[in-house]
């Protein structure tokens, strides 16, 4: 356990660059070691979860070499992967252990879909509690063999969960319709798809993060997307770039933005972020807010696969917005910072169906109004036919109060941020979960804080 105590800040004044976004990093770990040679990897982050994509292909057998490298007191690692194609997999004697990192459990699963041999998956606590049935399910219809912890979820539906043992082998495409907008369901399918007979098609009715289909791409793979429908050639090997450089990563971003907009004569550059447009969605929603945001594009250079570009922040007066469905999956885990948010901002806002948040790490939903509530915001769930709606009435103070990380990193840092803004002093229980995705979060808020 690591407790925290946060006092308010008068200001936030710097310019960072961010580690590498742990999706994309993720991604790079996974289709890097199926690919066929060598490709370094730059601003890898070393979060928990990006670590675990190494040590779940480290024991499949690909040789990964990790150098870390410490500068202005952020820690980043470059990182080697010798892989020797699709087909090169071992199988471990053992579970492998995937720690808490769903991103690294899910797509591999695509990948050990593909294998002959069988394997079985691991993962800690929080993991181990979140449903595993939208993957499952899918690759079952391409013809893996799949064995799982089941039990029954609190509205009585069969649920599957890890411990995950799969034996694949010969897949059969298949054209999958996605019931959830998930990108690690559909990246999931999709590396299942580079391993079957044919043309695996998944079609998205809402679009989700497409770093899986980019990285694919770069690795000049079989993939083609258009109009919501991704399809992937099985079959062919991947051709590794020489080098591959993780954009900083935006849902981290995402803490600084909100602080800069909330706290009074801040400015702050968040420099070489991810501007990926499905993942820009807090952009996108704080300008609406009234965000005085601006953003600097690169201009594409040569073997980029993700824009890139510096995000300038400055104290702003935020009003309150409706955040549609349709919205939700590009800043899905931006949703309880842009909570912290909607406190600060005048008038109502509503985040509409945000009920996946349930199935995060911990119960975000519950998690972040719990919280909130506890230091006076006028937060609630309202239930309508499926979905669930969150509405914040704004108002311009929160009152510091003894607060839970949950054991989620994301709940931690935006209880953080909106300590910092609170009237008094908010004592949170445990912030070690923070490591999962932002080692670095304290050191860099330290430096920016005024
Ligand atoms: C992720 C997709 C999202 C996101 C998660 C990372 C990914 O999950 O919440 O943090 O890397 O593909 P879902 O696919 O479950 O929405």
């Amino acid at each position: 356990m690591r407790p925290y105590s946060v006092r308010p800040a008068a200001s936030l004044k710097g310019r960072v660059s961010l580690p590498g976004d742990k999706s994309i990093a993720c991604r790079a770990v996974i289709i890097g070691s199926i690919s066929k040679g060598r490709v370094v990897i730059e601003n890898f982050p070393l979060s928990k979860d990006c670590l675990s994509a190494i040590n779940v292909f480290r024991n499949l057998g690909v040789r990964i070499r990790q150098k870390n490298i410490h500068r202005n007191k952020l820690r980043r690692a470059l990182i080697t992967i010798l892989a020797k194609g699709l087909r090169s997999l071992c199988p471990s004697g053992n579970a492998i252990f995937c720690g808490e990192s769903g991103t690294t459990l899910r797509l591999s699963l695509g990948v050990l879909a593909g294998q002959a041999f069988k394997a079985t998956l691991a993962a800690g606590a929080s993991l181990s509690q979140r449903p595993m049935r939208r993957v499952t399910g899918p690759l079952r219809l391409m013809g893996a063999n799949i064995q799982a912890a089941k039990h029954k979820t609190p509205a009585g539906n069969r649920e599957e969960y890890p411990p995950i043992t799969i034996k694949g082998g010969a897949l059969k495409a298949i054209t999958y319709e996605m019931p959830v907008a998930s990108a690690q369901v559909k990246s999931a399918i999709i590396l299942a798809g580079l391993y079957a007979k044919g043309r695996t098609r998944v079609i998205e009715p809402v679009p989700t993060r497409d770093h899986t289909e980019r990285m694919l791409k770069l690795f000049k793979a079989g993939i083609k997307t258009a109009k919501g429908v991704i399809t992937i050639n099985g079959g062919r090997e991947l051709v590794p770039p020489k080098k591959i450089y993780i954009p900083g990563d935006i849902s981290s971003a995402g803490f600084f933005m909100v602080l800069a907009a909330i706290l009074p004569d801040a400015k702050i550059r968040i420099e070489k972020v991810s501007l990926n447009p499905s993942r820009t969605g807090i952009v996108r929603i704080l300008r609406r807010m009234g965000a005085d945001m601006r953003v600097i594009r690169y201009p594409p250079a040569a073997g980029d696969f993700e824009p890139m570009g510096d995000i300038i922040v400055r104290s702003s007066n935020l009003c309150g917005t409706v955040v549609k469905k349709e919205e939700i999956p590009s800043l899905i885990d931006e949703l309880p910072i842009l909570m912290v948010a909607a406190c600060f901002a005048n008038g109502k806002t509503v985040l509409r169906c945000v009920e996946e948040l349930r199935v995060k790490e911990t119960d975000r939903i519950n998690s972040m109004v719990t919280n909130l509530a506890k230091m006076g915001a006028k937060i609630k769930v309202v239930k309508s036919a499926g979905c669930e709606d969150i509405v914040i009435e704004g108002q311009s103070l929160l009152y510091g109060a003894k607060v839970k990380s949950f054991g989620d990193h994301r709940t931690a840092m935006s209880m953080i941020i909106a300590g910092l803004k609170a009237d008094g002093k908010t004592a949170l229980d445990d912030i070690s979960c923070i490591d999962k995705s932002f080692p670095d979060f304290m050191d860099i808020l330290h430096s920016l804080v005024r």
